[in-house]
């Protein structure tokens, strides 16, 4: 097969966790005869060093022209005091928007060997596998009024929640697909007992519901969901939420799993699906080789599944990623605090090994 990615590795450590992916890219076409054409274009805080834009147009004309986009993450301190309409992160909100990728899948599954890896005890997260569902173009990242205005002699700063029937249908019904092919239980996260917004949401997904009668629906309220997702997370098969929920719980859900390092993306609604880690560019550590790149490769095994249909080639991925990891290597974010038999390795140590493990499958 040839597919035509574009890669957008943007700043801090997705720079270097990509580095990591589009290896793992080329060793999985190599093994399997697959050709991968990937174009490199600068996003976020490179791009506005470079050009002055976060997301330059010919990085959108290249992503809406290819099959699919690799992002790493972007942003950091050095763009922080810029204007919001200009940051790097404007970036990330662009291309969610113009591709259309209103259906944002956040899956929090446990490798068995990063059991202790997690802040919680190994009987609470031992077999966790959540699909976390974020509604990606809408909410309050994009409702309009917005904007800082002067304000009787101070100044206002404004968002608006907004959601509309077809916005909700449409994530609601991704939802409830995702479920059949899983554990067939999805809970759907809200605010509906102050929101008019979540009101609306509650109503559309229960109106949903009635196409999928084999679904088994709960309704949480967004604060009880991150309290339930930390006392007993394996109630959860698929979560389905708004925009900023989305966000939030997502980075929860990830401590799940040992780290956020560990946690992909497929953001998908349009004709292009767009893969990246959940994580950002992690100032603390970057440029020190610490960063975990399982995040980035998981979301190349994402890319392979959900663009191009190559199931098979993404299950090799990810059960490198699980071999390395059951050896007991480790980036420092899962590391134990007492080594046992693990081994710390850095970002490029990690993704050489998982990559001769793909090489086996061949
Ligand atoms: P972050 O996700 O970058 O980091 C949070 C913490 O997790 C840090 O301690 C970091 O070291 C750690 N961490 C993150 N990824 C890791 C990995 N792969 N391996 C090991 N440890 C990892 O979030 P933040 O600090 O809130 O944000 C930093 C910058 O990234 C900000 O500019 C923010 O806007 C941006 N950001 C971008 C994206 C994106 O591009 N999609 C996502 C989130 C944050
Ligand atoms: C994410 C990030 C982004 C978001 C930021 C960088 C705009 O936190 O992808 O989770 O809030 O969606
Ligand atoms: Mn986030």
């Amino acid at each position: 097969m040839k597919m035509n990615i574009a890669v957008l590795p943007g700043d801090g450590i997705g720079v270097e966790v990509m580095e990591e992916g589009g290896k793992t890219l080329e060793t999985v076409c190599n093994v399997f005869g697959h050709h991968a054409e990937t174009e490199t274009a600068l996003v976020g805080g490179a791009a506005i060093d470079a050009s002055g834009e976060p997301l330059p147009p010919e990085t959108l004309d290249l992503c809406k022209k290819s099959d699919a986009v690799l992002l790493g993450a972007v942003g950091g301190p050095k763009w922080d005091e810029m204007d919001y309409s200009v940051r790097p992160e404007r970036a990330i909100i662009g291309l969610r928007g113009e591709l259309g990728l209103y259906a944002n899948l956040r899956p929090a599954h446990l490798y068995p060997s990063l059991i202790d890896a997690s802040t919680l005890k190994r009987e609470v997260v031992e077999g966790v596998d959540i699909m976390v569902l974020r509604e990606l173009t809408g909410g309050i990242y994009f409702g309009e009024p917005k904007g800082i205005e002067e304000y009787q002699g101070g100044q206002r700063g404004v968002n608006t929640l907004v959601y509309t029937t077809p916005e909700i249908e449409r994530i609601a019904r991704t939802g409830f697909e995702i479920a059949m092919k899983r554990r067939k239980k999805l809970t759907s996260v809200d605010k509906a007992n102050i929101l008019e917004s979540s009101e609306l949401w509650r109503k559309v997904v229960n109106g949903v519901s009635a196409e999928f009668p084999e679904v088994e629906v709960n309704h949480l309220y967004v604060d009880n969901c991150a309290m339930q997702l930390i006392r007993d997370p394996r109630q959860f098969d698929v979560i389905v939420t708004g925009n900023m929920f989305g966000d939030i719980l997502s980075d929860e859900a990830a401590m799940l799993t040992g780290s956020i390092g560990m946690l992909p993306s497929a953001s998908l609604g349009g004709d292009v699906g767009l893969y990246e880690p959940v994580h950002g560019t992690a100032p603390d550590i970057a440029g020190q080789g610490k960063a975990n790149p399982i995040a980035m490769i998981n979301s190349v095994a994402m890319m392979l599944r959900y663009s191009f249909n190559l199931s098979n080639e993404a299950e090799v991925i990810e059960n490198a990623v699980s071999s390395v990891l059951d050896k007991g290597y480790r980036t420092p974010d899962i590391m134990p605090r007492e080594a046992g038999g693990c081994k710390q390795v850095s970002t490029s140590e990690m993704g050489r090994l998982i990559i001769a493990e793909v090489e086996k499958a061949g």
